[in-house]
């Protein structure tokens, strides 16, 4: 059972049903593309007990955790509880996500290459240290923010307001009890993820996510509206480096504080001029970067779980393809401010033939047509010999899907070839 309904579940569904030791997959609650591949169950990814008492009932063997809520509430601790397998780690681990504080504290700690920040529980204090700081001013929320937590102000006063924003006004709730006052770092981002028993970690194919919603990285921030890999810029070497930085001793510093890291650790790093930073973790597979690391996966990966969950990682081969993924979030006009749904989508078959179609706000309707329904609707996956070769295909194939207000980037992956 995939619990999640974005891409990256159908994503998971897909890849999982591709297993010879899978018989049926579930999804809760999915979406239009999971029910084509398995079967939906209504219940939401934060309803854990109804999801535990879905898993008995279902007599299922494995659950595989999308989004960090479920992962922060402790969904794995709740499972195991009721002896059923769950890939993801616990509530406490989950912290490395779901606390930006505790995230950095032990990065310090344990000399994780990291910006140079500060931390606030205090208000007062805060606003005082930021009139010391130049522009840009990078603040996060300590919790979880549906992704939109971290922000860079431009000016004292943008700075100012948002930390009241945050602080004061609470406009991500609890999250904002506590925040991190980061220096601004420039450079290029990439998402390192890896799977990791614990003990043993291997990288992913290393993969770039776009937030913003207008090309050339305009306007606000999105939940990731494209993303491409592997980046051309972040050579093998490069990922062996950061893998040895940053992702081993991680998974070490979380052992050694008792609080063993199990599933997939997800690092967003920077690479600067001088060095790769952590900018943070994600207890999870990342939003959109699993739909364009997952299609590159040579390896069963029921396999790969079940040597996450018995410790064994160090005793297989991970295999990726060679080619490239570029993938484009295909989203509902207005996305990610308010927006219409219930528009029927057409064209899907025929763009099926040459692309791989994730779906997201998607929902099948009793006449059999697939009507939007969220924010971000389809991701559209080309896979080639190239970044080159890969973009051109989902390029070629997005004008055949309609559906009333469509936006996507024109941008995604171009960098990599221009
Ligand atoms: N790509 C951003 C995320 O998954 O959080």
């Amino acid at each position: 059972m995939v619990v999640g309904g974005g891409a990256r579940e159908h994503t998971l569904v897909w890849k999982l049903a591709q297993s010879p030791r899978v018989d049926k997959v579930f999804a809760a609650p999915g979406n239009a593309g999971t029910a084509s591949i398995g079967q939906n169950l209504n219940i939401a990814p934060t309803d854990i007990e109804e999801l535990g008492k879905a898993a008995k009932q279902q007599d299922i063997d494995l659950v595989v955790v999308g989004p960090e809520a479920p992962l922060a509430s402790g969904i794995v601790d709740y499972l195991d509880s009721l002896n059923i397998p769950a890939f993801g780690p616990t509530k406490a681990a989950t912290q490395i996500e779901s606390s930006k504080v505790f995230a950095r504290n032990l990065m310090e700690k344990h000399g994780i290459p990291c910006p140079k920040g500060a931390i606030f529980s205090s208000h007062h204090e805060a606003h005082e240290y930021i009139k010391q700081q130049k522009p840009p001013i990078v603040i996060k929320a300590d919790g979880l923010a549906a992704g939109k937590g971290a922000i860079i102000a431009e000016s004292q006063e943008e700075a100012q307001k948002k930390l009241s924003d945050i602080m004061e006004a609470k406009i991500f709730g609890s999250a904002g009890d506590k925040v991190l006052i980061d220096e601004y770092v420039i450079g290029k981002e990439v998402s390192l993820l890896a799977f990791t028993d614990g003990k043993t970690v291997v990288p992913m194919v290393p993969a770039c996510d776009y937030k913003r919603i207008g090309d050339n990285d305009q306007g606000p921030n999105t939940g990731g509206i494209g993303g491409y890999g592997p980046p051309g810029f972040f050579s093998a070497e490069l990922a062996d480096r950061a893998t040895n930085a940053i992702l081993l001793p991680a998974v070490k510093a979380m052992a050694e504080e008792g609080i063993p890291y199990k599933g997939v650790l997800y690092a967003g790093l920077m690479l600067t001029d001088r060095e790769i930073l952590t900018l943070e973790f994600n207890a999870r597979f990342g939003d959109p970067e699993s739909q364009v690391t997952l299609p590159l996966l040579k390896t069963d990966l029921v396999d790969i779980l079940m040597a996450v969950a018995e410790g064994n990682l160090d005793q297989l081969k991970i295999q990726w393809s060679d080619d490239a993924c570029v993938g484009v979030v295909m989203a509902s006009g207005g996305y990610p401010g308010s927006y219409k749904t219930g528009f029927p989508i057409e064209g899907l078959d025929k763009a099926e033939k040459d692309v791989l179609i994730f779906h997201a706000g998607t929902r099948l309707g009793n006449d059999g047509t697939i009507y939007t329904s969220g924010g971000r609707v389809l991701t559209m996956v080309g896979v080639g010999k190239n970044i080159a070769e890969a973009r051109e295909k989902v390029y070629a194939n997005l004008p055949d899907i309609y559906f009333e207000g469509c936006y996507y980037r024109k941008d995604i992956a171009l960098r990599e070839i221009a």
